[in-house]
């Protein structure tokens, strides 16, 4: 007898088959007639199947008739054509084995439906609502989605580092990873000597893996990570996340132009994969979470995304009648009400804003001939604001270190990143698309605490 999925007994195909279905009970409703229905559900797809439980089943009156919703059950019979609305099969149970029970008087998730604050209390039984399921299946798509994107163009998939010494962003938000008594140093007040750390220096757990990922791209062309990122920055958005996963392709003998085409692409591939291979997801996010989200995922697939210059969006900014927090000025950073802005109301799909100011960017990115700004690229996309980030790389030496120095980074310390520039440099670019924020999007879910199955955020790390 073959084990199936719900997903897969639930096609029309499955008609006539001996099955086993093993899954988690969501309900039983018991019959006048004397027999039972289960609804179960293994994470295989959104919807339960239909179980009928025959009152003769020998452990009817012991077991079957004492289920209730987290009960664990391996079920076997005969999968059959179902009268009921919204399914096309059954399965006839002719044996049911019962392998844990959930008492309903613990068990947090009966009929009553929790708010999604609750629920990230619960986030080792959240998985097993019909929302985080369908969050966990449309990340996995995106994952693979993005897999296929870089593999189909041959990029070469590459693992840098978690633990670094290096500050990618250069904005001092990082986790410190020591085996330094943290303890014993509070109490003897003396300074920190990183002679007796593991690393015999000062180590973090890395932002990003753009730095190392030029390496590769500098040796073998076209490369792509995909990992996790840490930010220590203390903000408790409904965007932002201490432990994120970025990923970052990086494109040697490529720029600017090349980066943006190459950005637009994943995104709609994204999209369309999504469209596709999770419909029944979508359409429960459509149904449920955000009325909007399908309409939005087809459009974009289907339109060119805006590119505008940061000079060209703080002009359309100052046109603006709505009333800003911030005021925009050139030279100072969008702020996400300004984002939101040029992507909902001024534009109304993704925009790529590019050439921003030097000063608010990055000491990697390529300084422009005007030596205002750097060929940098931020994708916005509604709701959400900033998706990309990325930049052409500066890869004239000379230009790289004093940008360094400005920023008040030590270049002694990034030399093996400007040998990449003493030795066969070339025009190279790249982006990084944050995981997390391409999921909120795609599903409309309105807190990124609830498109990664453990959220990190400052105070938060219970489970
Ligand atoms: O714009 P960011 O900081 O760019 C970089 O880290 C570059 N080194 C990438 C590169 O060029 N290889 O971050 C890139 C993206 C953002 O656009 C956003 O989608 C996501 O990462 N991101 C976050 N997502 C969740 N929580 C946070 N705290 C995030 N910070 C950035
Ligand atoms: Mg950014």
């Amino acid at each position: 007898m073959d084990t199936l999925s719900v997903a897969a007994a639930r096609m029309e195909l499955a008609i006539g088959k001996q099955a086993m279905l093993q899954g988690w009970v969501r309900t039983r409703r018991d019959s006048k007639a004397g027999f039972s229905f289960l609804e179960l559900n293994d994470g295989s797809c959104l919807a339960n199947i239909q179980i009928i439980c025959d009152g003769d089943l020998e452990n009817y009156e012991t077991e079957v008739k004492k289920l209730s919703a987290g009960c664990s059950v391996s079920v076997s019979g005969e999968v059959k054509p179902s009268g009921g609305k919204g399914q096309a099969t059954e399965l006839h149970a002719a044996r049911v084995t019962v392998h844990g029970w959930a008492d309903p008087e613990q068990y947090p998730l009966q009929k009553k439906r929790h708010s999604f604050e609750k629920l990230r209390e619960w986030a080792h039984l959240r998985p097993r609502t019909n929302t985080f399921g369908a969050v966990a299946r449309v990340r996995n798509t995106i994952s693979r989605s993005i897999h296929n994107y870089f593999q189909e163009q041959e990029f070469l998939y590459v693992n840098t580092p978690i633990i670094t010494a290096s500050d990618c962003e250069g904005a001092g938000e990082m986790f410190r990873v020591t085996t330094l008594d943290l303890e014993q140093l509070a109490k003897k007040e003396t300074t920190v000597n990183y002679a007796f750390d593991f690393f015999d220096r000062p180590a973090y757990l890395t932002v990003s893996g753009q730095l190392e990922g030029e390496i590769y791209a500098t040796a073998l062309g076209k490369i792509y990570t995909f990992g996790p990122t840490f930010r220590a920055e203390n903000s408790n958005t409904s965007r932002h996340l201490a432990e994120f996963w970025m990923v970052e392709p990086e494109v040697a003998f490529a720029e600017l132009p090349q980066n943006m085409d190459l950005a637009e692409g994943l995104i709609k591939r994204i999209f369309g994969d999504v469209l596709n291979v999770s419909s029944e997801d979508i359409q429960f996010f459509n149904d449920r979470i955000d009325k909007t989200v399908i309409e939005t995922l087809e459009r974009i697939c289907n339109s060119q995304f805006e590119r505008i210059s940061y000079s060209e969006a703080i002009n359309l900014l100052g046109q603006a009648e709505t009333k800003f927090e911030f005021e925009p000025v050139w030279g100072q950073d969008l702020q996400s009400e300004h984002e939101r802005y040029l992507t909902e109301d001024a534009i109304g799909r993704p925009v790529i804003v590019t050439d921003y100011p030097s000063t608010i960017k990055p000491f990697y990115m390529r300084l422009s001939d005007d030596e205002k700004t750097v060929a940098a690229m931020d994708v916005l996309v509604p709701k959400v604001g900033e998706i990309v980030g990325g930049s052409q790389r500066e890869d004239r030496l000379d230009v790289l270190s004093h940008r360094m120095q400005q920023q008040d980074l030590d270049p002694e310390a990034y030399w093996w990143y400007l040998d990449l520039r003493r030795f066969g440099s070339v025009p190279h670019a790249g982006f990084g698309l944050g995981l997390e924020r391409i999921v909120q999007f795609t599903t409309g879910m309105a807190n990124i605490r609830d498109v990664i199955p453990f959220p990190r955020t400052p105070g938060s790390a219970e489970f």
